[in-house]
């Protein structure tokens, strides 16, 4: 896994979004995957921003959701779709057949998930996908024993997943379950980019570097691409 490791949040939010803008550049109409949370949320402000001074152009792009609380919708605070909606696709002019992202209520998650996965590989596959990485190691939802070769599905959240939501939520919520793209649509992705920032990343940054691939971390499934990026910022590499 190459790493690089860049001074600050602003900086890692710009190179972040700049890959982005690269593969925009270089295939106008790329299929591309960001994950909700609060990492990517300077990679939106600096894709906006390119977009508003003409760097980039996402008319031709197409956007396809990572994941989604199970039981939360657009309405509902700290949903993936309600953060990545209301920092990012909003502030672009995009139409509603450029997007694919997961309905957390929907009755039928089999079905959605058949859904999402359609879109995915009717666009030929993800071109550049942008990750954060959980404090117990998960990439999307793809929790700690994830198999490698799942595409999108249900799974159980974690209690780390579920006890770090309230940051999101601002107040506790029974979420268990989530949906999510799987490890095997994820490596599937021509381009891999994993963003870690601030101190509290610093300890799963450093075992995700140290470990084999093992699924207990996995993160550290993502070894298995041969391109994948991880980049973070000097606090979330203080354990390096
Ligand atoms: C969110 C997602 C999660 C987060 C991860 C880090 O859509 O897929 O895997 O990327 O939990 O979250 P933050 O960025 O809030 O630290």
């Amino acid at each position: 896994m190459n790493i690089e490791i860049v001074e600050d949040y602003p900086a890692l939010s710009a190179s972040v979004a700049q890959r982005v803008i690269d593969t925009l550049t270089r295939k106008p109409n790329a299929l591309i995957c960001i994950a909700g949370g609060d990492t990517p949320l300077g990679v939106f402000d600096a894709l906006v921003r390119a977009s508003e001074e003409g760097k980039v152009d996402f008319s031709h792009a197409t956007f396809v959701g990572l994941d989604e609380w199970l039981g939360l919708g657009k309405a509902d605070k700290g949903s993936c779709r309600e953060m990545v909606w209301g920092h990012f696709f909003s502030r672009l002019t995009l139409r509603d057949e450029q997007i694919c992202f997961f309905d957390g209520l929907t009755t039928d998650p089999a079905q959605e998930c058949r859904r999402v996965d359609r879109f995915i590989s009717e666009h030929g596959g993800i071109d550049t996908i942008v990750l954060g990485i959980g404090m117990n190691g998960h990439i999307g939802f793809n929790e700690p024993g994830a198999a490698i070769d799942t595409e999108c599905h249900v799974v159980d959240l974690d209690e780390v997943t579920q006890s770090v939501s309230v940051k999101y939520f601002g107040q506790a919520r029974d979420v268990k379950q989530g949906i999510s793209l799987g490890m095997k649509t994820i490596l599937a992705a021509k381009s891999v980019i994993v963003m870690a920032s601030g101190e509290k990343k610093a300890a799963i940054v450093a075992r995700t570097l140290r470990s084999d691939i093992d699924a207990s971390i996995p993160a550290t499934l993502l070894k298995n691409h041969p391109q994948v990026q991880m980049l973070v910022d000097k606090p979330a590499a203080t354990l390096l």
